[in-house]
């Protein structure tokens, strides 16, 4: 039943080359002097200690006198910013799996041109169900992506990751020859996703009625959300950085931002994420 309703996610990012800034300034050492409040800042927020009676008497004078009281002492702090190479980080390639195309070029254009994503349904019968269109993704095919033993296993899901990630390699000009030089222990797979494989969950429930045998054995794992990138780590056999950050809209962003940031901790050379 859940077979039409495609991941949110489409755009597929591989971001690679990094570059250091070089400039001396990065690396120094900022001092900034911050003027702070010290001791007795409580009073800042009034705070007055006085018992209530003497607060009562003469609240004019009270209120001079507290001023006084609160000279604040300055203090020097320096900030010192962590050793750490700033580094540029670029992206490098691009692939998409979406309704409006299957190459960047074709998604972008469709976008501009205001084309909708969203169509009837196709994949099954939905005639008895009040809402009958949704941005399902068409004419869809892993041929040279996916080797069919596990493209017949897997969940669609899965699918699309995979072959949205492979593309954006081959776009970023990663083929397999290149990848070859990699240091794979170094490159990782950053893949957002807002659910795992619901049709084979769905599928193994389903199953179950009848009997546990009849179970998907993966379908516990295939259901998670990290599988799109655990799927492609494995594939790829990149040993860094290897996860999923499911934060509805704001996945995408979370994934580009937290892959940058493992290349500028130089914690990866290169990254794939999904948008
Ligand atoms: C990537 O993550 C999955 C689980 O999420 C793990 O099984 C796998 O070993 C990780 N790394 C690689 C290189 O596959």
């Amino acid at each position: 039943m859940a077979a039409a309703a495609p991941p949110l996610c489409a755009w597929l990012v591989a971001a690679g080359a990094h570059a250091d800034c070089g400039a001396d300034e990065h690396h120094r050492q900022q001092h900034r002097q911050t003027q702070c409040l010290d001791a007795g800042s409580g009073a800042m927020f009034g705070l007055d200690r006085r018992p209530l009676g003497a607060r009562r008497r003469g609240s004019a004078r009270s209120g001079m006198a507290m001023s006084v009281a609160l000279q604040p002492e300055r203090v020097i702090v320096e900030k010192k910013r962590p050793d750490v190479k700033q580094r540029r980080v670029v992206v490098t390639g691009m692939g998409v799996v979406t309704p409006l195309g299957h190459d960047p070029d074709v998604f972008y254009n469709n976008l501009l041109d205001g084309h909708s994503g969203i169509s009837e349904i196709e994949t099954f019968d939905c005639s008895k169900f009040p809402t009958r269109i949704a941005g399902e993704i068409k004419s869809f095919s892993t041929e040279g992506w996916v080797v069919p033993k596990l493209s017949k296993r897997m969940d669609k899901f899965m699918l699309y990751l995979i072959t949205a990630g492979k593309k954006a390699l081959e776009n970023g000009g990663l083929t397999e020859e290149v990848r070859n030089d990699l240091d794979k222990t170094r490159c990782g797979v950053l893949i957002g996703s807002a659910m795992g494989g619901m049709k084979v969950f769905n599928d193994a429930i389903e199953a179950l009625r009848v009997s546990y045998r009849k179970m998907n054995p993966f379908c516990v794992p295939f259901a998670t959300t990290n599988m799109g990138s655990a799927i492609l780590a494995m594939d790829l056999g990149w040993m860094g950085p290897n996860y999923s950050i499911s934060t509805a809209c704001a996945t995408s962003n979370f994934c580009i931002l937290n892959a940058a940031n493992h290349i500028r901790r130089g914690e990866a050379v290169s990254n794939s994420m999904i948008l």
